[in-house]
């Protein structure tokens, strides 16, 4: 039996990964920002903290409060994020800031915060949940797909940092859920486009075309991350969904067929090499 972490857990995928872990008998301290989320606990254990991730202040005293309910934590899950659809051009300073807030820097708050009893316990597993559009960027939500890239890249170095602790990380990069993501509950939009309808109109129309009919499953999204948790040897990396697969396999064709095109250019730049 484990105990986890997770921020928002209302609504999603969050919900999803909180209801599965709780049907096992799993303890789950989760985060919301207002009322009581609809779990039933069953034979596990639910706790809710509530916290905004726009509120830097109470992040830390949320993890505080999360280690004081647990005698360890065995999973922290950094889930909770929303997308912005428009173009880079259009995004306003209050957008970017406020999308950095809560799908970066309160990642980052959250583990900074949990690492020094996680280095205590000598064990857990730190997940953050990224997204295919930070590995393979589409061409109508840059400032989410760097948010999201962000992650990936903290995720790796992180890793790294924290294996000789016993603690490992994950980013978990999904494709499209079928949850409120794409709803006007939860997406965000920059104002404007009238002169990217080409590019960023066309992906979000596509986006918006694709809104409640994605192919993916929360609950097989939650029961994924089960195993992955589960696992003696978890990756770096878990993609979640065939779409997901896809993207990411069109794109590491792309990158290395153009590295290899311009593998001249880049080994030109070396010092001359004096032995
Ligand atoms: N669904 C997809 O297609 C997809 C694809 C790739 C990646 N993802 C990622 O998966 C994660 C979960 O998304 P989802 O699909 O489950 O979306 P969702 O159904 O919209 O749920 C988002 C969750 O994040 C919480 N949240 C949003 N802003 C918050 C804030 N300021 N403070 C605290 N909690 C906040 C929400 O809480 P409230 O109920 O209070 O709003 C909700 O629990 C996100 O990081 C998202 O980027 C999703």
């Amino acid at each position: 039996m484990k105990t986890w972490f997770i921020t928002g857990i209302s609504r999603g995928l969050g919900k999803a990964l909180a209801q599965a872990a709780l049907a096992r008998g799993d303890t789950v301290i989760g985060t919301v920002r207002e009322g009581a989320p609809a779990l039933e606990a069953g034979i596990g254990k639910l706790h809710v903290i509530p916290v905004d991730l726009t509120d830097r202040a109470a992040i830390a005293p949320a993890v505080h409060t999360a280690f004081d309910k647990a005698a360890q934590i065995d999973v922290l899950v950094n889930n909770a994020g929303y997308g912005l659809l428009g173009a880079l051009e259009e995004a306003t300073d209050a957008e970017f800031e406020r999308l950095f807030a809560v799908n970066v820097f309160a990642p980052f708050a959250i583990i900074r915060a949990a690492l020094p009893a996680l280095r205590r316990q000598g064990r857990g597993h730190i997940l953050n949940i990224t997204s295919i559009a930070g590995r393979a960027p589409a061409g109508s939500s840059g400032l989410y797909s760097a948010t999201k890239s962000a992650l990936e890249g903290l995720t790796q170095s992180l890793a790294q940092e924290i294996a000789p602790f016993g603690l490992k990380a994950t980013a978990v990069a999904p494709g499209a859920f079928r949850t409120d993501f794409l709803s006007e509950h939860s997406l965000r939009r920059s104002q404007g486009g009238a002169q990217y309808a080409q590019s960023v109109g066309t992906g979000i129309a596509r986006l918006d075309a694709m809104a409640g009919r994605q192919l993916g499953d929360p609950d097989q999204a939650a029961a994924a991350i089960l195993k992955l948790v589960d696992a003696p040897n978890p990756p770096l990396h878990l993609l979640l969904g065939s779409d997901a697969l896809r993207r990411a396999r069109e794109k590491l064709d792309t990158v290395i067929d153009e590295i290899d095109r311009w593998e001249a250019v880049t080994r030109s730049t070396d010092f001359a090499q004096v032995d």
